[in-house]
């Protein structure tokens, strides 16, 4: 063989071996950003009040002696992910200047100070959820519907009803996730106006609710949840918890919202779903309509990063849920199918878009 493509061969395998040695160990890099949150290092950071250095943060560090002087390796890793910076600061000695640690925008999300904390997220990197993923080549083989229930012999929400820890780990990340919606409420105004009513399906422990019945007193908001999840929960004047199950009924409502809830159901249960909020809302001459915040996948519109976290989502609900990641065509086919006339879809957070269907 020609020696010159013999080289490009060697140079394509190296490539493709760091290729697979990268994703292979991706799984690094969420315990490594686990890690830095059960060690508090994004409070430490902030709570420091300027940049840190390595000895200040050790320092800070509740660790066993003969790990401080690794720490750099874990801070190293999370630095080229992105999840921490490195400026320089004064070495606090009046001696010139040295490296220094700062937060990033996602690191930020993690300190327990800000509004928008999404730190109880992280709790679900446990061993409950990552245990599914580790015997998939199986589950393709059998008949279980979900993984999940490979594992544990049970849907997902019923493992959450016999595990109370789990349940309140789940729906304290739900709760945060929720919580970012402050940060459009206002944008979203005129979804909203008009309305007398509105029960949220699904809505967790009522983070989203509380939200949007503070943003409209007038509105009467009704929560609709699984039992185990809204125990001990005490209402507002217009937020209220009702117990129930969105596959027998809904309570009628100017408006129904849904939340990252159809994501986590196959078709056949979204179109079951769709119908009974159908039956709930008030008609298309009174403003009734079905308002979703959800994944829609657009590959071509969206750029890498933001298409490659949809499909862990869409990994993530096939595993737990027998869920999905929809696109456009895909909603449309559902909703068309359930008897609405239109919809409209507003890209507006990230991750999630609105969707606005009529009757
Ligand atoms: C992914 S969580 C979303 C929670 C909330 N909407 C949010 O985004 O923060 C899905 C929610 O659906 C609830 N759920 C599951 N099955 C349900 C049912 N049959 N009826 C009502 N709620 C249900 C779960 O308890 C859970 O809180």
């Amino acid at each position: 063989m020609d020696p010159i493509i013999q080289d490009q061969k060697a140079t394509e395998l190296f490539q493709a071996h760091t290729h697979l040695h990268s994703q292979m160990f991706n799984y690094i890099n969420s315990m490594s950003l686990m890690c830095a949150a059960q060690l508090g290092i994004p409070d430490i950071i902030h709570n420091h009040g300027r940049p840190i250095t390595l000895p200040h943060l050790v320092s800070a560090l509740h660790i066993a002696p003969n790990k401080t002087s690794i720490i750099y390796r874990l801070m190293r890793m999370l630095v080229h992910s992105g999840f921490f910076a490195t400026t320089k600061a004064a070495n606090g000695q009046g001696e010139g200047e040295e490296e220094a640690y700062v937060l990033t925008p996602p690191s930020q999300l993690l300190v327990k100070d800000n509004t928008n904390c999404l730190s109880p997220f992280m709790s679900l990197i446990n061993p409950a959820f990552v245990t599914p993923w580790l015997s998939l080549g199986d589950w393709f083989r059998g008949n279980e519907p979900t993984a999940f229930e490979h594992a544990y012999g049970m849907a997902f929400w019923e493992y959450h009803n016999q595990n109370p820890e789990l349940n309140r780990l789940f729906n304290e990340a739900m709760a945060c996730d929720s919580q970012m919606m402050n940060l459009v409420i206002r944008d979203c105004k005129p979804i909203f106006e008009g309305l007398n009513s509105m029960v949220d399906v699904g809505g967790g422990t009522g983070s989203l609710s509380r939200i949007i019945s503070e943003a409209f007193p007038h509105m009467n908001c009704t929560v609709l949840e699984l039992p185990q999840v809204i125990t001990n929960l005490e209402g507002t004047k217009n937020l209220n918890y009702v117990g129930g199950d969105m596959f027998q009924h809904i309570p009628s409502a100017d408006a129904v919202l849904l939340k990252l809830i159809f994501h986590g159901w196959s078709d056949e249960d979204c179109l079951k779903i769709l119908k009974k909020c159908k039956e709930a809302i008030s008609s298309k001459e009174k403003g009734g309509k079905v308002i979703i915040v959800d994944v829609v996948i657009d590959e071509k519109k969206d750029e890498k990063e933001l298409t490659e976290t949809k499909l862990l989502f869409d990994m993530l609900m096939m595993v737990v849920a027998a869920g999905k990641e929809r696109s456009v065509k895909e909603w449309e086919k559902l909703f068309l199918e359930a008897g609405f006339s239109h919809y409209k879809i507003t890209p507006l957070f990230g991750l999630r878009s609105l969707i606005e269907v009529y009757p």
